[in-house]
């Protein structure tokens, strides 16, 4: 019988590039599955570790359930946020508990604008937006935008915004304020349905390291 280190399959881990990849990936460091490549500034989008069994891939955060749901990776972490608004079919495993924020509503300083009128809503979350609105029987516009989305209201394109708020410095710097929040996210682990038929085991293993490391 082989050793089990020689057994072991490797994971295929889709990483959110940016400043919640770097939190997840010193926490995977910590717990067993560095790779010495994540150091070395390159711009490599597969690094791997043989020997401890993991390959990550570098990938927009937005784009890391779809890695996971299609099996291109088999676990992944991604905000609460892209779980909601996509609603992938794969397994939510943990609440990593970084990558703390909130969704918000957002808008200048001073606005106004009267309650029988639709609403012009930028986002990069229409789900998100509409059901929130829905609930509150407001009609709103939605105005779907990549990025930069605090820019909207301030040349006219939207009333408000619905957006991640993190450290609230970007709505600061541009003269906007949290109006209503819809609600907390953080980061979570999830995996793919197969994956976790096969790979049970390893991810498993992963998930309870993580668990530990979480509790300490
Ligand atoms: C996110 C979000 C806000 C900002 C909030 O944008 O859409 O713009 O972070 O963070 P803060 O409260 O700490 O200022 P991101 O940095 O992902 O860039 P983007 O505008 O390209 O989406």
């Amino acid at each position: 019988m082989q050793p089990l280190a020689l057994c072991r399959q490797t994971l295929n881990i889709a990483l959110p590039k940016g400043r919640l990849g770097d939190k997840v990936y010193s926490l995977l460091a910590n717990i067993g599955y560095d790779c010495p490549e994540f150091s070395q500034n390159s711009r490599k989008l597969i690094l791997e570790n043989e020997q401890n069994g993991v390959r990550y891939f570098l990938v927009k955060p937005s784009d890391v359930a779809i890695y996971v749901e299609r099996g291109a990776a088999d676990v992944g972490v991604v905000g609460k946020d892209v779980l909601i608004e996509f609603e992938p079919d794969v397994y939510e495993l943990l609440d990593l508990q970084i990558g703390k924020c909130r969704v918000a509503v957002a808008g200048p300083e001073v606005y106004e604008k009267s309650a029988g009128a639709s609403l012009r809503i930028a986002t990069k979350y229409p789900n998100i937006a509409r059901k929130y609105y829905a609930s509150r029987h407001r009609g709103i516009e939605v105005i779907k935008l990549n990025g930069s989305i605090e820019l909207a209201p301030l040349v006219g394109l939207s009333d408000l915004i619905v957006d991640i708020v993190e450290t609230g410095g970007t709505l600061r710097d541009n003269n906007l304020r949290v109006l209503h929040e819809i609600m907390d996210i953080s980061a979570r682990l999830i995996a793919n349905k197969s994956s976790y038929k096969f790979k049970g085991a390893e991810i498993d293993r992963m998930a309870d390291k993580l668990k530990g490391a979480l509790e300490k």
